[in-house]
């Protein structure tokens, strides 16, 4: 909990709410204000009209009868204003009191056009009026006007309601803001402490999930399956470098004591230079493991890209066909190359034919008898490349297996690898965004036999 408290005063949410909070506040007091000026001027002139009415009237009875007949009905007014609510005072032209319920005249009014504004002390209150006052032909004065007390009242709650209204927003919404900003930060710190134990160096802890489904734990989620993935990769690194310790080791250690006993020894000439050319061939070998995983680092780096152009599937099948069909004939296999030309695709042209090359060498290496067919077709968009062969061919729940590096599937070891053949073509397909389907090979003479197919989704013709 420490140090969360001065924390939520910068997060987004806190920010983002008293944002709101305020825009809410400026809007609220638009609204009320706008609704408390109309309702202001409203009673105001509600007011205003009863009063001049209430003169109009006194002014015809004035007409009418005199001042007898407006004496007479400012007192039978006076009779019936039980409540007080209204004033009436004639006066000589000195100001002085002839009539009414008010002992002088105001002289402490405060005056807005015709209108009179003064307060009276009346039954133990204060009155506020509102007047309106005239001269008659026979030189008095006559003044009529109203308490505007129960409006002003009214305005005066209306303020304080708007004022209450308005504190108890900010107050919510400042509230509601910190809430939401603590929620949030403890939501972030869970994350955070569950990716400072990860970095420590337990890669196997997961983000904690509350379950919710919210984007936090839609954010747990991903981030745990990014962990799977970088879990899985670290695990096949792991895997190749013991793989490439182990496989290093065999060939350095023979090499190593067949060298020793060469320098101990009384060997002619002859023994030594076999001794020799046995530790060449040894060294090519594990030259050519490096190449392989080189090779395999560059298809799976961004560089290849960079490198792509329009090659023409077909003739990079006819260069591989060409290097080892000799090779393939002296052991007695057929070779034979099917498609036409045109089957373009964007690729990188030295890695397709490492790809092919691969291919070959292994239906070469693992076919006793028969034939081997490399085709290259166009299919729907895309072309496709494959290798078929009449040998042991791979049980259908090895084919996945084959594909990883250093897997060789056979134990015996009577044939050279290093098992990153295979691997080295996947990660070419991957590159092509191509397809790499391995399957029982469709060769009419062949019961078991492989078939390797590679198809790019994406020709260019
Ligand atoms: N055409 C095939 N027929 C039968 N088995 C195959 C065929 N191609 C590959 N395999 C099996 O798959 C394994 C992996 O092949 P991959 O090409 O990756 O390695 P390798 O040929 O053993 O060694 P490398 O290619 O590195 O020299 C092989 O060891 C072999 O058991
Ligand atoms: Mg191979």
């Amino acid at each position: 909990m420490r140090g969360i408290a001065p924390r939520f005063f910068q997060t987004t949410a806190f920010r983002l709410s008293l944002l709101y909070v305020a825009l809410f506040g400026i809007s609220m007091i638009a609204v009320l204000g706008s609704i408390y000026i109309a309702t202001v001027n409203n009673m105001i002139r509600i007011a205003d009209e009863t009063v001049e009415r209430e003169l109009d009237d006194l002014l015809l009875e004035y007409k009418r009868g005199g001042t007898r007949q407006l004496q007479k009905t400012i007192e039978s007014r006076l009779r019936g204003d039980q409540l007080g609510g209204w004033v009436y005072l004639l006066a000589d032209s000195a100001y002085r009191p002839v009539l009414g319920n008010m002992p002088s005249w105001p002289a402490q009014a405060t005056k807005t056009g015709r209108w009179l504004r003064f307060t009276l002390a009346r039954r133990k209150d204060q009155y506020t009026m509102r007047a309106l006052s005239v001269s008659l032909s026979n030189g008095q004065l006559l003044l009529v006007g109203m308490d505007i007390r129960p409006a002003e009242k009214f305005t005066d709650t209306m303020i304080k309601a708007a004022l209450w209204g308005l504190a108890l927003t900010l107050l919510l919404g400042i509230g509601g803001g910190y809430l939401m900003s603590r929620n949030m930060l403890r939501r972030i710190d869970v994350l955070n402490k569950g990716a400072e134990r990860i970095m420590r160096g337990n890669l196997s802890l997961r983000m904690p999930l509350v379950g919710s489904g919210d984007e936090f734990d839609r954010l747990a989620t991903t981030l745990n399956s990014m962990l799977n993935e970088i879990e899985r990769l670290i695990a096949s690194i792991r895997g190749v470098t013991t793989n490439l310790a182990h496989d290093m080791r065999s060939p350095l250690t023979r090499i190593k004591s067949r060298l020793e006993i060469a320098l101990t020894g009384q060997g002619d000439a002859d023994k030594l230079r076999g001794e020799i050319s046995y530790a060449i061939s040894e060294s090519d070998q594990l030259l050519a493991t490096f190449n392989a995983l080189l090779s395999i680092a560059e298809a799976e780096g961004g560089s290849a890209r960079a490198n792509m152009k329009h090659v023409d599937v077909w003739e990079v099948a006819q260069d591989v066909t060409d290097l080892y069909q000799p090779i393939a004939e002296d052991r007695g296999l057929e070779m034979e190359l099917v498609g036409g030309a045109g089957a373009v695709i964007t690729g990188h042209r030295q890695l397709l034919l490492q790809a092919l090359l691969n291919l070959v060498d292994n239906a070469i290496k693992y076919t006793k008898s028969g034939k081997i067919q490399i085709a290259v077709t166009r299919e729907n968009n895309g072309v496709s490349l494959s290798v078929s062969d009449t040998g042991s061919g791979i049980p259908a729940d090895q084919r996945a297996k084959v594909l990883e590096q250093f897997v060789r599937l056979d134990p015996a070891r009577t044939t050279r690898g290093n098992g990153l053949g295979l691997s080295l073509v996947a990660a070419i397909a991957r590159l092509h965004e191509a397809e790499m389907i391995l399957n029982h090979s469709s060769l009419p003479a062949a019961d078991t036999g492989l078939e390797v197919k590679i198809y790019f989704p994406k020709g260019t013709g």
